[in-house]
């Protein structure tokens, strides 16, 4: 059976791993985790982008071979993954020679059928940027600083024949309306579209860049870094193999904004119809965190140490943030300030408490067992109503990637369940030695006992490590079954309290 199969950008090594790397791996992960609650069959892929003349750049200055500068900084990725419990099934390098294979044979069989010939080429280039530049990037005559050193550039090149497609993928997303999400992100996609497409410059010549893949049908030239990059969402998954088919087509790319246009919406679906090979179903494109309204990226994320920030508050409450805070699609200030008072008021006042004075009580009350219910009552008939609906809607904004409402939804309910502990009040209820209020009071605890397992169940996929504990204390072995159900954990001998976010 074909599996789910979701992928993200992969990290440019020319720098550290920063927050917007995170985010996006972190909401991926969160995808991957949520399909896979749903029973589904998943495989997620994740990476690093090591070729080209950043990194050969960043390499020298460094004093450093390039192969040996791009394994010390994948480590760092790779390490990240691990930090943010990623739980992606892959790891992919473009520096691997699984790769660099797949980009050998795309290339070739390009070439092969003439969509690929040589021509000479005149024009602007920026190094930052890796690409050629066009009159209309100019701004009042000048080139924007973001395209940082400009240089005026004569020299052969190898060019894909990308405006032979153009007509076909204005059809393709047409007729395919969601293929970008949000769909307002594939609107811009069509604007762009309204310029004619020029062929792309799919070569570097040896002189000027050496850090990369050489075309196969000519050695002299290097193959331009996104040309190369692009091809991991099908060399990870064994393009050309029998196995591929039990991958492909992807079912999601996540991305950023920043690389929608051109190189995702118009390169990447035109390589592939090129290559006879089926497009992706989507591509999801998040937004930017900013920082005082400016892209927060390598340049700028000096003044916050990630790995220091992750260590010190946890991985799941930097997770729970992220995907809280960041409306998916949008941008999206980042702020300490705002990090530390969801902190405490949502994980540490609102879900931490509600689950440790649940524990507590029920060593204190009932010898650490689930109580078993002994009758329904108005008040639980509610609660188990409003958990109907909390779920039917907190997955109907998780389908949509939305998971900053999901959350909001489910807090809602969390509120409430920490409403009705006010309510019944069972430590008053121990005190009259009254049969009929230790009857309430147990029924009480099983009925919070089962809306903590419930909404641990669901949030598995945003906090998995604090989800994990409290699962575990609660003995709940199979973590998919959604209906409320007070008699699943009756009798079960809990663990001790849980302190699971500490107030800051
Ligand atoms: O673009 N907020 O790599 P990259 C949110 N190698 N996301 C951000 C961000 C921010 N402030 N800054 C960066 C590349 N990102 C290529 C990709 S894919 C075949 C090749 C996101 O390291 C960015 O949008 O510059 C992109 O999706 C990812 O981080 C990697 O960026
Ligand atoms: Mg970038």
């Amino acid at each position: 059976m074909k599996k789910f199969y979701l992928t993200t950008a992969i990290d440019y090594v020319n720098g550290q791993p920063h927050l917007g790397h995170t985010y996006e791996k972190v909401l991926a992960d969160t995808i991957a985790r949520y399909h896979r609650l749903k029973n589904e069959d998943v495989h997620f892929l994740t990476g690093v982008d090591e070729h080209g003349q950043k990194v050969q750049q960043k390499a020298q200055s460094e004093g450093v071979e390039p192969q040996l500068f791009c394994d010390q900084m994948a480590q760092k990725f790779v390490d990240l993954t691990h930090v943010l419990n990623l739980s992606n099934d892959d790891f992919v390098r473009t520096t691997q020679e699984r790769h660099k294979r797949v980009v050998r044979l795309a290339l070739q069989k390009l070439y092969d059928q003439g969509l690929i010939y040589k021509a000479e080429y005149r024009g602007f280039y920026s190094v930052k940027e890796e690409r050629f530049l066009q009159d209309k990037d100019r701004i009042h005559g000048e080139w924007p600083t973001l395209f940082g050193e400009v240089k005026e550039i004569v020299e052969n090149n190898y060019f894909f024949k990308l405006s032979a497609y153009q007509d076909w993928l204005i059809a393709f997303l047409n007729e395919n309306t969601d293929f970008v999400l949000p769909q307002f992100r594939q609107k811009q996609v069509l604007e762009f579209l309204k310029e004619p497409l020029n062929d792309l410059c799919i070569s570097r010549p040896q002189e000027r860049l050496q850090w990369g893949i050489p075309l196969p049908f000519d050695a002299q030239f290097i193959t331009y870094v996104w040309f190369d990059a692009l091809l991991n969402y099908v060399s990870a998954v064994g393009y050309g193999q029998k196995e591929f088919a039990n991958y492909w087509p992807a079912d999601l790319h996540v991305i950023g904004k920043d690389i929608l246009v051109p190189a995702h919406a118009v390169y990447w679906p035109i390589m592939l119809k090129a290559l006879d090979i089926p497009l992706p179903k989507h591509l999801l494109v998040h937004g930017w965190w900013l920082t005082s309204g400016e892209k927060l990226s390598k340049s700028l994320g000096n003044a916050f140490d990630l790995f220091e920030w992750l260590q010190s508050y946890g991985t799941d409450a930097a997770r729970y943030f992220l995907l809280r805070e960041m409306v998916t699609g949008q941008d999206c200030e980042f702020s300490i300030e705002n990090f530390i008072g969801r902190y405490n008021h949502e994980l540490a006042n609102e879900w931490g408490n509600l689950v440790s004075r649940t524990f507590n009580m029920l060593q204190r009350y009932c010898q650490s067992r689930v109580p078993v219910v002994h009758s329904d009552s108005i008040a639980s008939e509610n609660l188990q109503m409003h958990w109907g609906e909390t779920h039917k809607s907190v997955f109907e904004s998780f389908d949509n990637f939305l998971f900053s409402q999901g959350l909001e939804k489910l807090f809602k309910f969390i509120r409430e369940l920490n409403r009705f502990v006010e309510n019944q009040a069972p430590w008053k209820l121990s005190k009259t030695g009254n049969s009929k209020d230790q009857y309430i009071l147990e029924n009480t605890l099983a009925f919070l006992v089962e809306g903590i397992r419930l909404c641990a169940q669901i949030l598995q996929v945003i906090i998995p490590e604090s989800s994990a504990k409290i699962l575990k204390a609660l003995q709940v072995s199979r973590t998919t079954d959604f209906t409320w159900n007070t008699s699943l954990l009756q009798g079960a001998l809990i663990a001790d309290p849980l302190l699971l976010f500490p107030k800051k």
